[in-house]
């Protein structure tokens, strides 16, 4: 409570200091009742003070700077001792006129006059009674007045005692709260027992500024007093208590992050117990219930349950909570128990088949008797069907024929340049950024636990040191195994086994065989052109019409329209291109329509030549084999059955064998057997074994980007040989095939569906086969049959025989 008005500078004077709490105490009891006033003159110099006001019973010290004032304490010291002190109601004012001064005031008495250093003064004085000024005598050489003393008015009652209590008592509490005031200011406090001395020494020890200090020696009723100082007393303790508590706070922010933990902790009971609940709660109660609706197997449940309690006991901030959420959420959502009704209704999918696809009666059958099978024994797990075929034979399409048949839903995924196991098994959780696999993801997005699983492109299946996809397609597809699939980021089993997987493979060759082995393999060997005009006029050109927004009428395909797509713009097994081509003559003539340039065409070949611009394909049969030394062989390749041209051609030299067009070893060793038999044979074919020896043979099969290899051309290989060296021409429209060997017999050899079709495709009349694949001629399509004539071979002279007409 020590005084805080700004100190002036030394020149401004009066002014006060901490001494009143100090030595207040011996004045503090002076009696009032029955004084003797006479001390105070009725007229006396008059000192103007600044920035403070003097109360009487306190001793205070003034800085004297003024020169006025100097002269007024040289002047009256030390006849006089009493002067009287006033306010200055304006403390910038240097020289103050009696209007600038309170009326009010108090005469003091001084004690002390302390001369410092520099010249400057100050005294002590002691405060005496309140006075008014009456009358203004003299302002120089300083203010002097008369003066009238001021008596304290006061009817001691019961309600003075009650002021007085409650003054003492605020004031203790706030001594003891101020850091800057000494305890024994309450020693003083207790001491005081008048009632208008208690006041002015409360008073004085306020901190106000000076018009309220003034309205405090203004007022002479000591009860009124008492309330004022009781009033501003309680505003100063309540800021004390305020700033007490502001400081504890502080110190109990250090401590506050260990109480952190203990006091969420409570909140969370308290919560509970109002019926209110936090985000988290709110999450895991809601995680908590998606999981009991989502009809988990037992173990799965367990697991489920475990990561739960895991995620309650974490920090919603830590990176794991995420994690673990995204797993739930996961497990929450697949389809465990979720399964669509199968419609094993025959009649109607073989509906649904026949109006998809054209023809492919074996896959059909397969399929409705698997229908059948699963109608009678529901639980019976079939088998993993597997269509191999060249490309746009309708593998794909068929599977979603399938599931349309059967009323399931569809999933296809392209296992083509798939290297990773990750990618189908899923990363271990421990990984950041982990997720399920291709097969768990495939299967969450249909939202049941029954489709029709494509496995596309299962012989594009990489494998490097990532891993092996195919060990995890092991899984899979064994009807055995995958009740229990188990995905790296899952954890626990997932039952596959209602699932109705379908693979599809250009080529059975670069599939494991162990997986092979788990697969009931059904080729689609492809089509010929008389069921490739079929699916054009039944499936294509109506697709095609209405992808173009063209009805019937407006567009008349003809069939010589269609055969001349299939023979002068396409060479394929399948029917992609074709469908590509009639796709790009209706887009053309919906163009023509749209800018009004026709209404409606009858689409003939010729029209098809303007709309596609000149053939893409020419037989090159004739052309290529007009000179002796070149053979018309049949490959069987991953985009079906192709015609591959053996050529052979003799240099001066000594006898060596070159080979060259991207042949593989196999194809290069019959190549070797081939020209080992003709040496063998030299004299049959009246050749001149000295000529052979200074010849070096060049042996080519054009088209070199494609790999070549198998030993079926071996046929091929030894005709060309002969024709060369025999200088007779081959006949352009026979195509041969068959492996040799070095006693001239013709072996059987595979793919002789595709291998007819494709000879069909190029303009072949004839066609030489081994005679151990008669049987296969079952298989060839009775279109192709009728357009080719198919001879068979036992031993390399039958070849021969038709190969070069008979001119050997
Ligand atoms: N027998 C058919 N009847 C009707 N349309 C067919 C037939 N065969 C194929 N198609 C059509 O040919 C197009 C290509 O078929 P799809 O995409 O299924 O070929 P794919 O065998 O999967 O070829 P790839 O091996 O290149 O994947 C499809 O639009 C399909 O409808
Ligand atoms: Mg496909």
């Amino acid at each position: 409570m020590s005084e805080k008005e700004p100190r002036k500078p030394a020149i401004s004077g009066e002014d006060e200091d901490e001494v009143i709490v100090r030595t207040v105490g011996k004045n503090a009891t002076r009696p009032r009742k029955g004084q003797d006033d006479s001390g105070v003159p009725s007229e006396a110099p008059i000192l103007p003070i600044r920035n403070m006001v003097i109360f009487p019973g306190t001793v205070v010290p003034l800085a004297i700077g003024r020169e006025k004032s100097r002269r007024l304490i040289s002047d009256v010291l030390p006849s006089e001792r009493v002067i009287i002190t006033v306010s200055q109601k304006d403390p910038d004012v240097d020289d103050p006129a009696p209007c600038d001064l309170y009326d009010v005031g108090t005469a003091v008495m001084i004690l002390k006059v302390l001369s410092l250093e520099e010249g400057s003064q100050s005294i002590i004085v002691h405060g005496l009674t309140r006075i008014r000024i009456t009358e203004w005598l003299a302002e120089k050489p300083y203010l002097h007045g008369r003066i009238e003393v001021l008596h304290d008015k006061l009817e001691r009652t019961k309600e003075t005692d009650a002021l007085v209590m409650n003054a003492r008592n605020l004031g203790r509490r706030v001594i003891e709260l101020s850091p800057n005031l000494p305890d024994e200011a309450i020693v003083v406090l207790n001491n005081i027992d008048q009632p208008g001395a208690l006041s002015d020494f409360l008073a004085s020890n306020l901190q106000l500024e000076i018009g309220s200090r003034q309205k405090f020696l203004n007022e002479l009723n000591v009860n009124e007093r008492l309330r004022m100082v009781g009033v501003e007393l309680h505003r100063q303790l309540e800021v004390l208590e305020i700033s007490d508590r502001i400081q504890n706070q502080v110190k109990a922010n250090i401590g506050k992050s260990q109480r952190e933990y203990f006091l969420q902790e409570q909140l969370k009971a308290i919560q509970e117990e109002l019926g209110q609940v936090d985000d988290k709660t709110a999450e895991i109660n809601e995680l908590k219930e998606t999981i009991s609706r989502a009809r988990m197997p037992e173990v799965v449940l367990k697991e489920a349950t475990r990561e739960l309690n895991r995620l309650e006991r974490l920090p919603t901030a830590s990176p794991e909570y995420n994690v673990i959420r995204t797993y739930l959420e996961l497990m929450c959502e697949l389809p465990w128990q979720v399964s669509t009704e199968d419609k094993l209704d025959v009649t109607r999918a073989r509906k649904v088949l026949n109006r998809d696809h054209y023809d492919l009666d074996k896959v059909k059958r397969r399929i409705l008797e698997y229908l059948a099978v699963r109608k009678l024994s529901p639980q019976s797990r079939g088998p993993i069907l597997c269509f191999v075929g060249p490309p746009g034979v309708g593998k794909t399409s068929l599977g979603q024929s399938i599931a349309r048949a059967m009323g399931r839903k569809f999933i296809r995924m392209s296992l083509g340049g798939m290297r990773d196991e990750a990618e189908l098994r899923g990363h271990r959780r421990t990984y950041i950024g982990a997720m399920p696999g291709r097969i768990i993801q495939e299967i969450r997005k249909s939202g049941v636990n029954n489709p029709v699983f494509m496995l596309d492109e299962l012989d594009k299946v990489g494998a490097d040191f990532r891993g092996d996809p195919t060990s995890a397609l092991l899984e899979v597809l064994d009807p055995a195994q995958n009740s229990t699939f188990q995905d790296h980021y899952l954890n626990v089993p997932f039952d596959l086994s209602k699932v109705m997987f379908i693979a599809t493979a250009n080529y059975m060759a670069p599939v494991p065989p162990a997986l092979q082995d788990r697969m009931e393999v059904i080729e689609l060997p492809g089509y010929t052109r008389l069921d490739k005009l079929q699916i054009a006029r039944k499936y294509l050109v109506p697709r095609q019409l209405k992808e173009n927004g063209l009805n019937r009428s407006q567009a008349k395909w003809t069939s010589q329209a269609i055969s001349k797509i299939i023979d002068d713009y396409t060479r394929e097994a399948g029917v992609r291109n074709l469908e590509r081509q009639i796709g790009a003559v209706c887009r053309a003539l919906a163009a023509m329509i749209a800018e009004g340039k026709a209404r409606c065409r009858t689409i003939t070949p010729r029209f098809v030549t303007k709309m596609l611009g000149p053939r893409q394909f020419e037989s090159e049969l004739a052309a290529r084999t007009s000179t002796p030394g070149v053979a018309t062989g049949l490959a069987y390749t991953p985009s079906g059955g192709e015609i591959i041209f053996v050529e052979a051609a003799g240099y001066p030299g000594r006898g060596r064998l070159t080979l060259t067009g991207q042949i593989g070893d196999v194809m290069k060793e019959s190549a070797q057997a081939a020209m080992s038999l003709l040496k063998s044979r030299f004299g049959r074919y009246g050749l001149d074994p000295e000529r052979i020896a200074r010849t070096d043979i060049h042996i080519h099969v054009p088209a070199g980007a494609v790999p070549k290899d198998g030993p079926s051309a071996g046929v091929a290989i030894y005709t060309a040989l002969v024709s060369l060296l025999t200088g007779k021409a081959v006949r352009h429209d026979v195509a041969m095939t068959g492996e040799i060997t070095l006693r001239g017999l013709v072996l059987p050899i595979g793919g002789i569906k595709e291998k007819s079709l494709a000879a069909q495709r190029a303009g072949i009349r004839k066609i030489v086969l081994p005679w151990r694949n008669r049987k296969d001629l079952l298989d060839v399509p009775a279109d192709a049959k009728k357009a080719m004539e198919f001879v068979f071979a036992k031993k390399v002279d039958d070849v021969l025989k038709v190969a070069l007409d008979g001119r050997i």
